[in-house]
Protein backbone atom coordinates (compact mmCIF):
# COMPACT_ATOMS: atom_id res chain seq x y z
CA UNK A 1 0.00 0.00 0.00
CA UNK A 2 1.14 3.46 -1.08
CA UNK A 3 -0.06 6.91 -0.14
CA UNK A 4 -1.36 8.98 -3.59
CA UNK A 5 -1.87 12.88 -4.40
CA UNK A 6 -5.73 12.08 -4.99
CA UNK A 7 -6.14 16.16 -5.35
CA UNK A 8 -4.53 19.52 -5.30
CA UNK A 9 -5.64 23.17 -4.80
CA UNK A 10 -4.22 26.51 -3.50
CA UNK A 11 -5.29 30.10 -3.11
CA UNK A 12 -3.84 33.59 -2.73
CA UNK A 13 -6.08 36.09 -1.64
CA UNK A 14 -6.40 39.06 -4.08
CA UNK A 15 -4.64 41.71 -2.96
CA UNK A 16 -1.36 42.34 -4.74
CA UNK A 17 1.16 44.21 -2.55
CA UNK A 18 4.50 45.21 -4.38
CA UNK A 19 8.11 46.47 -3.31
CA UNK A 20 7.24 49.88 -3.74
CA UNK A 21 4.05 49.35 -1.87
CA UNK A 22 6.40 48.15 1.08
CA UNK A 23 8.45 51.42 0.87
CA UNK A 24 5.88 53.38 1.89
CA UNK A 25 6.23 52.35 5.67
CA UNK A 26 9.72 50.93 5.80
CA UNK A 27 13.37 52.13 4.60
CA UNK A 28 13.58 49.79 1.80
CA UNK A 29 13.58 49.55 -2.15
CA UNK A 30 12.20 47.43 -4.61
CA UNK A 31 15.98 46.63 -6.35
CA UNK A 32 17.06 45.53 -2.54
CA UNK A 33 14.61 43.02 -2.48
CA UNK A 34 14.65 41.56 -5.72
CA UNK A 35 18.41 41.50 -5.74
CA UNK A 36 18.38 39.72 -2.33
CA UNK A 37 15.27 37.52 -2.59
CA UNK A 38 13.81 37.61 -6.15
CA UNK A 39 10.67 38.25 -4.55
CA UNK A 40 8.52 40.99 -7.03
CA UNK A 41 5.00 41.08 -4.93
CA UNK A 42 2.75 39.31 -1.98
CA UNK A 43 -0.33 38.61 -1.37
CA UNK A 44 -1.96 40.06 2.02
CA UNK A 45 -5.79 38.68 3.18
CA UNK A 46 -8.63 41.71 3.61
CA UNK A 47 -8.46 41.98 6.91
CA UNK A 48 -11.82 41.50 9.12
CA UNK A 49 -12.44 39.26 6.08
CA UNK A 50 -10.27 36.49 6.12
CA UNK A 51 -8.37 34.14 8.15
CA UNK A 52 -5.65 31.72 7.82
CA UNK A 53 -8.75 29.18 8.05
CA UNK A 54 -10.60 30.83 5.66
CA UNK A 55 -7.61 31.12 3.17
CA UNK A 56 -6.89 27.49 4.15
CA UNK A 57 -10.53 26.57 3.03
CA UNK A 58 -10.61 27.64 0.07
CA UNK A 59 -7.93 25.51 -1.11
CA UNK A 60 -8.99 22.47 0.59
CA UNK A 61 -12.05 23.00 -1.48
CA UNK A 62 -10.32 23.10 -4.81
CA UNK A 63 -7.91 19.92 -3.68
CA UNK A 64 -11.34 18.13 -2.96
CA UNK A 65 -13.02 18.64 -6.02
CA UNK A 66 -9.90 18.02 -7.66
CA UNK A 67 -9.69 14.37 -6.43
CA UNK A 68 -13.29 13.70 -7.22
CA UNK A 69 -14.92 13.41 -4.26
CA UNK A 70 -17.01 15.47 -1.57
CA UNK A 71 -15.88 16.54 1.76
CA UNK A 72 -18.29 14.39 4.11
CA UNK A 73 -15.80 11.85 2.26
CA UNK A 74 -12.56 13.50 4.44
CA UNK A 75 -11.69 11.02 7.35
CA UNK A 76 -8.75 12.69 8.88
CA UNK A 77 -7.50 16.56 8.63
CA UNK A 78 -4.04 18.03 8.80
CA UNK A 79 -3.18 21.76 9.37
CA UNK A 80 0.08 23.25 9.15
CA UNK A 81 0.41 26.72 10.42
CA UNK A 82 2.62 29.31 12.08
CA UNK A 83 -0.21 31.58 12.02
CA UNK A 84 -3.26 30.32 13.16
CA UNK A 85 -6.54 32.16 13.75
CA UNK A 86 -6.52 31.75 17.66
CA UNK A 87 -3.66 30.80 19.65
CA UNK A 88 -5.60 27.34 20.69
CA UNK A 89 -7.55 25.75 19.50
CA UNK A 90 -5.49 24.85 16.09
CA UNK A 91 -6.83 25.96 12.68
CA UNK A 92 -7.99 22.14 11.88
CA UNK A 93 -11.53 21.64 13.84
CA UNK A 94 -12.19 25.26 12.22
CA UNK A 95 -11.56 24.36 8.86
CA UNK A 96 -14.12 21.18 9.42
CA UNK A 97 -16.00 23.55 10.66
CA UNK A 98 -15.97 25.80 7.68
CA UNK A 99 -16.44 23.08 5.28
CA UNK A 100 -19.45 21.97 7.16
CA UNK A 101 -18.49 18.41 8.02
CA UNK A 102 -18.35 18.91 12.06
CA UNK A 103 -21.17 16.01 11.78
CA UNK A 104 -18.49 13.18 10.63
CA UNK A 105 -16.63 10.88 12.27
CA UNK A 106 -12.89 13.11 11.44
CA UNK A 107 -10.13 13.95 13.81
CA UNK A 108 -8.29 17.00 13.34
CA UNK A 109 -4.55 17.76 14.08
CA UNK A 110 -2.68 20.70 13.91
CA UNK A 111 1.39 21.20 12.85
CA UNK A 112 3.85 23.72 14.02
CA UNK A 113 6.47 22.35 11.94
CA UNK A 114 7.07 26.33 10.22
CA UNK A 115 8.30 26.29 6.42
CA UNK A 116 8.79 22.20 6.75
CA UNK A 117 4.84 22.18 8.31
CA UNK A 118 3.66 20.62 4.59
CA UNK A 119 6.56 18.22 4.71
CA UNK A 120 5.72 16.95 8.20
CA UNK A 121 2.28 16.75 7.25
CA UNK A 122 3.00 14.56 4.34
CA UNK A 123 5.00 12.42 5.92
CA UNK A 124 2.14 11.94 8.80
CA UNK A 125 -0.61 11.46 6.31
CA UNK A 126 1.64 8.47 4.36
CA UNK A 127 1.44 6.63 7.63
CA UNK A 128 -1.81 6.46 8.84
CA UNK A 129 -2.46 5.39 5.07
CA UNK A 130 -0.45 2.70 5.11
CA UNK A 131 -1.19 1.72 7.83
CA UNK A 132 -4.89 1.23 6.79
CA UNK A 133 -5.70 3.75 9.16
CA UNK A 134 -7.52 6.50 7.06
CA UNK A 135 -8.60 6.87 3.69
CA UNK A 136 -8.73 10.47 2.69
CA UNK A 137 -7.05 12.45 4.58
CA UNK A 138 -7.14 16.71 4.20
CA UNK A 139 -3.54 18.26 4.17
CA UNK A 140 -3.62 21.67 4.33
CA UNK A 141 -0.88 24.46 4.83
CA UNK A 142 -1.35 27.99 5.45
CA UNK A 143 -0.37 31.50 6.18
CA UNK A 144 -2.05 34.80 7.17
CA UNK A 145 1.37 36.54 7.85
CA UNK A 146 0.52 40.49 7.35
CA UNK A 147 -1.42 40.41 10.28
CA UNK A 148 1.47 39.17 12.03
CA UNK A 149 4.76 41.70 10.91
CA UNK A 150 6.45 44.49 11.96
CA UNK A 151 6.28 47.57 8.98
CA UNK A 152 8.52 49.85 10.54
CA UNK A 153 12.20 49.38 9.08
CA UNK A 154 13.00 47.56 12.41
CA UNK A 155 11.19 44.62 11.27
CA UNK A 156 11.99 44.72 7.30
CA UNK A 157 14.16 42.41 6.78
CA UNK A 158 11.58 39.79 7.55
CA UNK A 159 8.63 41.72 6.46
CA UNK A 160 9.37 42.15 3.09
CA UNK A 161 10.04 38.23 2.54
CA UNK A 162 6.46 36.92 3.39
CA UNK A 163 2.83 36.98 2.26
CA UNK A 164 -0.54 35.11 2.89
CA UNK A 165 -1.63 32.08 0.44
CA UNK A 166 -2.45 28.95 1.20
CA UNK A 167 -2.45 25.09 -1.32
CA UNK A 168 -4.41 21.74 0.19
CA UNK A 169 -3.95 18.17 -0.85
CA UNK A 170 -6.12 14.97 -0.70
CA UNK A 171 -4.37 11.65 0.02
CA UNK A 172 -5.69 8.27 -0.34
CA UNK A 173 -4.46 4.64 -0.67
CA UNK A 174 -3.46 3.35 -4.00
CA UNK A 175 -2.06 -0.12 -4.64
CA UNK A 176 -0.05 0.94 -7.38
CA UNK A 177 3.24 0.02 -6.62
CA UNK A 178 4.70 2.42 -9.05
CA UNK A 179 2.70 5.41 -7.78
CA UNK A 180 2.10 7.47 -4.69
CA UNK A 181 5.20 8.58 -1.54
CA UNK A 182 8.26 6.59 -2.36
CA UNK A 183 9.92 8.13 1.12
CA UNK A 184 9.98 10.98 3.65
CA UNK A 185 12.78 12.67 5.29
CA UNK A 186 12.09 14.50 8.41
CA UNK A 187 15.13 16.74 10.62
CA UNK A 188 15.36 18.91 13.20
CA UNK A 189 17.87 20.64 15.29
CA UNK A 190 16.73 23.53 18.36
CA UNK A 191 20.27 24.44 18.83
CA UNK A 192 19.15 27.86 16.63
CA UNK A 193 15.48 27.96 17.69
CA UNK A 194 15.45 31.28 18.25
CA UNK A 195 17.50 32.68 15.20
CA UNK A 196 14.19 32.38 13.35
CA UNK A 197 11.29 32.80 15.37
CA UNK A 198 7.57 34.64 17.21
CA UNK A 199 8.92 34.29 20.83
CA UNK A 200 6.03 36.62 22.35
CA UNK A 201 3.68 36.12 23.50
CA UNK A 202 4.71 32.57 24.96
CA UNK A 203 5.10 30.82 28.34
CA UNK A 204 8.95 31.24 28.40
CA UNK A 205 8.79 34.67 30.97
CA UNK A 206 12.42 35.16 29.90
CA UNK A 207 13.28 31.25 31.79
CA UNK A 208 15.26 29.94 28.63
CA UNK A 209 16.55 32.70 27.29
CA UNK A 210 17.50 35.03 30.61
CA UNK A 211 17.23 38.62 28.63
CA UNK A 212 14.94 41.50 28.46
CA UNK A 213 14.60 40.97 25.03
CA UNK A 214 11.88 38.29 25.62
CA UNK A 215 9.89 40.00 28.11
CA UNK A 216 9.34 38.73 31.53
CA UNK A 217 6.13 37.94 33.30
CA UNK A 218 4.23 40.47 35.14
CA UNK A 219 5.73 40.44 38.56
CA UNK A 220 1.99 41.63 40.56
CA UNK A 221 0.09 38.17 39.67
CA UNK A 222 0.78 34.77 40.79
CA UNK A 223 1.06 33.37 37.70
CA UNK A 224 1.94 35.69 34.75
CA UNK A 225 0.79 37.44 31.91
CA UNK A 226 0.77 36.26 28.18
CA UNK A 227 0.94 39.53 26.58
CA UNK A 228 2.80 42.27 28.46
CA UNK A 229 2.70 46.25 28.19
CA UNK A 230 6.58 46.03 27.89
CA UNK A 231 6.29 43.47 25.25
CA UNK A 232 3.83 46.06 23.55
CA UNK A 233 6.45 49.05 24.06
CA UNK A 234 9.24 47.34 23.14
CA UNK A 235 7.69 45.86 19.72
CA UNK A 236 8.39 42.61 20.88
CA UNK A 237 5.21 41.04 19.33
CA UNK A 238 6.69 40.56 16.02
CA UNK A 239 9.44 37.72 14.61
CA UNK A 240 12.97 37.76 14.50
CA UNK A 241 15.54 36.04 11.82
CA UNK A 242 18.91 36.44 11.49
CA UNK A 243 18.89 36.06 8.16
CA UNK A 244 22.52 34.85 7.19
CA UNK A 245 22.28 32.17 9.36
CA UNK A 246 19.06 31.35 7.88
CA UNK A 247 20.90 30.82 4.30
CA UNK A 248 23.91 29.81 5.18
CA UNK A 249 22.39 26.64 6.78
CA UNK A 250 19.54 26.13 4.56
CA UNK A 251 22.26 26.17 1.21
CA UNK A 252 23.49 23.18 2.83
CA UNK A 253 21.01 21.02 4.48
CA UNK A 254 17.98 21.48 1.69
CA UNK A 255 20.50 19.36 -1.09
CA UNK A 256 21.75 17.00 1.76
CA UNK A 257 18.26 16.06 2.67
CA UNK A 258 16.95 15.44 -1.16
CA UNK A 259 20.23 13.35 -1.61
CA UNK A 260 18.99 11.36 1.22
CA UNK A 261 15.93 10.62 0.12
CA UNK A 262 17.37 9.61 -3.46
CA UNK A 263 20.02 7.13 -1.77
CA UNK A 264 17.22 5.61 -0.08
CA UNK A 265 15.31 4.90 -3.11
CA UNK A 266 18.17 4.06 -5.08
CA UNK A 267 17.37 6.90 -7.12
CA UNK A 268 19.87 10.09 -8.42
CA UNK A 269 19.30 13.80 -9.08
CA UNK A 270 18.84 12.90 -12.58
CA UNK A 271 15.86 10.90 -12.38
CA UNK A 272 14.34 14.14 -10.60
CA UNK A 273 11.72 15.32 -13.73
CA UNK A 274 10.63 18.17 -10.94
CA UNK A 275 11.89 19.68 -7.51
CA UNK A 276 9.35 21.66 -5.38
CA UNK A 277 11.71 23.43 -3.09
CA UNK A 278 9.80 25.10 -0.36
CA UNK A 279 9.52 28.99 -1.89
CA UNK A 280 12.30 30.30 0.97
CA UNK A 281 14.05 32.89 -0.88
CA UNK A 282 15.09 32.85 -4.62
CA UNK A 283 19.11 32.65 -4.22
CA UNK A 284 18.36 29.36 -1.67
CA UNK A 285 16.16 28.11 -4.50
CA UNK A 286 19.07 28.61 -7.58
CA UNK A 287 21.94 27.75 -5.24
CA UNK A 288 19.85 24.35 -4.37
CA UNK A 289 19.42 23.69 -8.06
CA UNK A 290 23.12 24.83 -9.19
CA UNK A 291 24.74 22.31 -6.41
CA UNK A 292 22.43 19.64 -8.11
CA UNK A 293 22.68 20.20 -11.51
CA UNK A 294 19.12 21.05 -12.34
CA UNK A 295 17.54 22.63 -15.79
CA UNK A 296 15.72 25.12 -14.97
CA UNK A 297 12.71 23.60 -16.18
CA UNK A 298 13.19 21.18 -13.65
CA UNK A 299 13.01 23.32 -10.68
CA UNK A 300 9.65 25.49 -9.57
CA UNK A 301 10.12 28.46 -8.46
CA UNK A 302 6.72 31.27 -7.88
CA UNK A 303 8.24 33.01 -4.74
CA UNK A 304 8.43 36.25 -7.06
CA UNK A 305 4.70 36.59 -7.40
CA UNK A 306 4.10 34.91 -3.56
CA UNK A 307 6.96 36.02 -1.35
CA UNK A 308 7.56 33.53 1.27
CA UNK A 309 4.38 31.73 2.36
CA UNK A 310 5.69 28.96 4.66
CA UNK A 311 3.90 26.05 5.20
CA UNK A 312 1.48 27.08 2.04
CA UNK A 313 4.74 27.67 0.02
CA UNK A 314 5.01 24.11 -1.32
CA UNK A 315 1.42 23.15 -1.68
CA UNK A 316 0.50 25.90 -3.62
CA UNK A 317 3.59 25.77 -5.67
CA UNK A 318 2.52 22.18 -6.29
CA UNK A 319 -0.77 22.87 -7.07
CA UNK A 320 0.19 25.29 -9.60
CA UNK A 321 2.66 23.14 -11.37
CA UNK A 322 -0.10 20.37 -11.51
CA UNK A 323 -3.03 22.67 -13.05
CA UNK A 324 -0.55 24.08 -15.21
CA UNK A 325 0.75 21.05 -16.59
CA UNK A 326 3.93 20.63 -15.22
CA UNK A 327 3.59 17.39 -13.61
CA UNK A 328 2.76 14.70 -15.81
CA UNK A 329 1.21 11.06 -14.43
CA UNK A 330 4.96 9.22 -14.04
CA UNK A 331 6.65 11.76 -12.66
CA UNK A 332 9.56 11.91 -9.74
CA UNK A 333 8.48 14.96 -7.77
CA UNK A 334 10.83 15.81 -5.07
CA UNK A 335 9.66 18.48 -2.32
CA UNK A 336 12.18 19.80 -0.09
CA UNK A 337 11.76 22.12 3.03
CA UNK A 338 13.87 24.23 5.40
CA UNK A 339 12.98 26.73 8.12
CA UNK A 340 12.56 27.51 11.67
CA UNK A 341 13.28 25.02 14.33
CA UNK A 342 15.21 24.43 12.66
CA UNK A 343 13.16 22.06 10.79
CA UNK A 344 14.05 20.07 7.41
CA UNK A 345 12.32 17.55 5.29
CA UNK A 346 11.76 16.22 1.82
CA UNK A 347 9.86 13.50 -0.07
CA UNK A 348 9.72 12.00 -3.09
CA UNK A 349 6.93 11.22 -5.36
CA UNK A 350 5.90 9.18 -8.09
CA UNK A 351 2.89 10.88 -9.55
N1 LIG B 1 15.61 46.73 2.66
C1 LIG B 1 16.75 47.41 2.69
N2 LIG B 1 17.79 47.09 3.50
C2 LIG B 1 17.64 46.02 4.30
C3 LIG B 1 16.46 45.26 4.31
C4 LIG B 1 15.42 45.64 3.45
N3 LIG B 1 14.25 44.97 3.38
N4 LIG B 1 16.62 44.25 5.21
C5 LIG B 1 17.83 44.38 5.75
N5 LIG B 1 18.46 45.45 5.20
C6 LIG B 1 19.78 45.97 5.47
C7 LIG B 1 20.23 45.65 6.87
O1 LIG B 1 19.71 46.59 7.78
C8 LIG B 1 21.72 45.75 6.74
O2 LIG B 1 22.09 47.11 6.77
P1 LIG B 1 23.46 47.59 7.49
O3 LIG B 1 24.54 46.88 6.73
O4 LIG B 1 23.40 49.04 7.32
O5 LIG B 1 23.33 47.10 8.91
C9 LIG B 1 21.98 45.23 5.33
O6 LIG B 1 20.73 45.32 4.63
C10 LIG B 1 22.47 43.81 5.29
O7 LIG B 1 21.66 43.06 6.22
P2 LIG B 1 21.71 41.51 6.29
O8 LIG B 1 20.63 41.02 7.21
O9 LIG B 1 23.11 41.08 6.56
O10 LIG B 1 21.32 41.20 4.78
P3 LIG B 1 21.50 39.90 3.95
O11 LIG B 1 22.39 40.14 2.82
O12 LIG B 1 21.77 38.71 4.81
O13 LIG B 1 20.02 39.74 3.37
C11 LIG B 1 18.08 38.45 3.83
C12 LIG B 1 18.93 39.61 4.25
C13 LIG B 1 16.98 38.29 4.86
C14 LIG B 1 17.47 38.75 2.46
C15 LIG B 1 18.97 37.17 3.71
O14 LIG B 1 19.75 37.02 4.85
C16 LIG B 1 18.15 35.96 3.52
O15 LIG B 1 17.46 35.82 2.52
N6 LIG B 1 18.22 35.02 4.46
C17 LIG B 1 17.40 33.83 4.40
C18 LIG B 1 16.05 34.22 4.82
C19 LIG B 1 15.05 33.18 4.57
O16 LIG B 1 15.10 32.49 3.59
N7 LIG B 1 14.12 33.08 5.49
C20 LIG B 1 13.07 32.17 5.38
C21 LIG B 1 13.54 30.84 5.76
S1 LIG B 1 12.25 29.77 5.73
Amino acid sequence: MRTKIAGTGHYVPENVVTNDDLTKYMDTSNEWIIERTGIEERRYATKHKESTTTLGAKAARMAIKNAGITAEDIDFIIFATLSPDYYFPGCGVLLQRELGITGIEAGALDIRNQCSGFVYGLSIADQFIKSGMYKNILLVGAEMHSMGLDFSTEGRNVTVIFGDGAGAVVLQPTEDENQGILTTCLHSDGTHAEELAMINPGSHGGYHLGTEKFGYPDPSTPGGVFVTQKMVDDNMLVPNMTGQLVFKTAVVKFPQVIKEALEKTNLSTSDIDLLIPHQANLRISQFVQKTLRLSDEKVVNNIQKYGNTTAASIPIAMSEAWHDGRIKDGDLVCLAAFGSGFTWGSVLIRW
